[in-house]
């Protein structure tokens, strides 16, 4: 049988909220097809943005270009949380070594860090509003975000008719003796589609821990397991928040397989590794910057919605550097500078994996008081306002493979290219050394998935 080459990436991240549930089903309004005043989003607090000069302005002020029959609203959200990825990507790049691979959803962790913000008052509110970059959204308050996030969430993940598999299931784990805030599930289940599960954390933390990483294990296709480490959950913990995204593409122009070679790649320390090299020479949209030394390739998945941005610099660049100097906006140049033109692709096959504690990088970050046992200010999620609250921990995992199997189909596709010598004058990517890669929703621009592949041969 024929088998499809096919991508399969999964994220997943859990947020426990430790010290302090009955849980009743409400009936759910459909917030893809709803108005913001059919569905009234009052958290427990508001905060307002306060007016800064010369910022605020929206995008109709900006006489930005925005996608057909998008709110600007969305637009803007879809910029704040790239924004936050390309952040969050840095305080990521430094806490590792060059020579290992990267490999999260940024947008997971904004999702389930908005699901927190329905609970949040203050500081710990006001922090989560900066670090996310919600508050360079031009709505001046916060309870509209949540709404926007939903209209967001429903252009991703309900595509009627989509090619390529994009799924996300968020969902609350709540310690069953307590009675968690009406309101707070309101909105969490008609904003996040996130339900409330009652547990028992308190008399059986390693079931209930076992019994989360098997909905998530479910909801991932068996590709991320143990996402919850043994001890992180104890009889402290009140409440669990999760949200997975799952996704499987078909390259809309696949690489043969008999194309595949094994060759080097050149690691950032010199060494060198061995590693399957695909290849292709097809039509796509790519630039190089001359200014800034990288090349960038955009591989759409069948569907075109979906897309895979690669990112390479010239080998007298360091990819370090490069991720230095990465701002949203500097990436935005290079994606707004692509042209369609004939191109030689070379990419490893590779799958990689990995797995973090948020925490420390976010506090880095200045999300100090979410995580501090004497300030975290979360009283809007469990009934009578407890003050005791705050996020324990809160854990990612990712996963990303590029599999190719031989293919009939592939194999029919006779492109007779099978040495290194490669025609001159011809434009070349060849991705044989480290690179960033980027897996966006084109029209929205949303990062879906971000990494950079340093080692593809482990
Ligand atoms: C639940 O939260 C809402 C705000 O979202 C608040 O007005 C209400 O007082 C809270 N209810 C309880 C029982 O704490
Ligand atoms: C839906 O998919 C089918 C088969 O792939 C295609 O023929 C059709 O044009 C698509 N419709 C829309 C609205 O994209
Ligand atoms: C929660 O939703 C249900 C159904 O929509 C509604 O009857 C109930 O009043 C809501 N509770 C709160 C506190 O908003
Ligand atoms: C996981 O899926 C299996 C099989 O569908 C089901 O029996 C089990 O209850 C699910 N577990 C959770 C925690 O959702
Ligand atoms: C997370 O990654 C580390 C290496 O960084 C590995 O040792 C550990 O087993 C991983 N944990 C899980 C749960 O996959």
């Amino acid at each position: 049988m024929p088998e499809k080459r096919k991508m399969q990436l999964l994220m997943l991240l859990v947020i426990s909220l430790c010290s302090r549930v009955a849980s009743h089903l409400y009936p759910v309004v459909d917030i893809c097809t709803a108005k913001p005043k059919d569905i009234l989003v009052n958290p427990i607090c508001i905060y307002r943005n306060p007016e800064k000069e010369g910022e605020g302005l929206g995008p109709e002020q900006r006489k930005e270009k925005i996608p057909e029959s998008t709110n600007p609203r969305v637009w803007e959200l879809s910029k704040a949380n790239s924004r936050f990825a390309t952040v969050f990507y840095k305080y990521l790049a430094d806490s590792k070594n060059d020579n290992e691979n990267i490999f999260m959803s940024p947008l997971s962790i904004s999702t389930a860090f908005a699901m927190t913000k329905l609970g949040a008052c203050g500081d710990t509110l006001q922090q989560l509003m900066e670090v996310f970059q919600f508050d360079t959204i031009s709505e001046k308050t916060s309870d509209q975000i949540h709404f926007f996030f939903a209209k967001l969430n429903c252009r991703l993940y309900k595509k009627a008719n989509q090619s390529s598999e994009l799924v996300s299931a968020n969902r609350l784990f709540g310690e069953k003796s307590l009675i968690f805030n009406e309101t707070y599930q309101n909105i969490s289940e008609v904003v996040y589609g996130a339900k409330l599960w009652p547990l028992n954390f308190k008399e059986k933390p390693e079931l209930s821990r076992n019994l989360i990483n098997e909905w998530v294990a479910n909801k991932t296709e068996k590709r991320i397991t143990d996402v919850i480490p043994e001890g992180a959950i104890d009889e402290l913990t009140v409440l669990v928040l999760v949200n997975t995204i799952y996704f499987k593409g078909h390259w809309k122009s696949e690489f043969p397989a008999q194309n595949t070679k094994m060759d080097k790649f050149h690691k950032s320390d010199g060494e060198s590794c061995t590693t399957p090299m695909m290849y292709q020479e097809t039509k796509f949209r790519h630039a190089f910057i001359s200014s800034d030394q990288v090349q960038v390739v955009e591989l759409p998945y069948k569907g075109d919605d979906i897309t895979m941005v690669l990112i390479l610099p010239t080998v007298d660049r360091s990819l370090g550097d490069v991720e230095r100097d990465l701002t949203s906006e500097r990436l935005q140049g290079w994606l707004d500078s692509m042209k369609e033109i004939t191109l030689s692709v070379h990419l490893p096959r590779f799958r990689i994996e990995d797995n973090f504690s948020l925490k420390e990088k976010l506090q880095h970050m200045g999300l100090v008081d979410l995580f501090s046992p004497e300030n975290a200010k979360l009283p809007g999620i469990v009934a009578e306002g407890r003050t005791d609250l705050y996020v324990s921990d809160a854990f990612h995992k990712a996963f990303l493979e590029v599999n190719e199997e031989g293919s009939e189909a592939a194999a029919s596709t006779a492109v007779v290219i099978s040495g290194r010598s490669f025609p001159m004058n011809k434009m070349i990517f060849n991705a044989n050394r480290p690179f960033l890669l980027l897996i966006r929703e084109a029209a929205l621009n949303t990062i879906i998935f971000m990494g950079r592949i340093s080692n593809p041969c482990s």
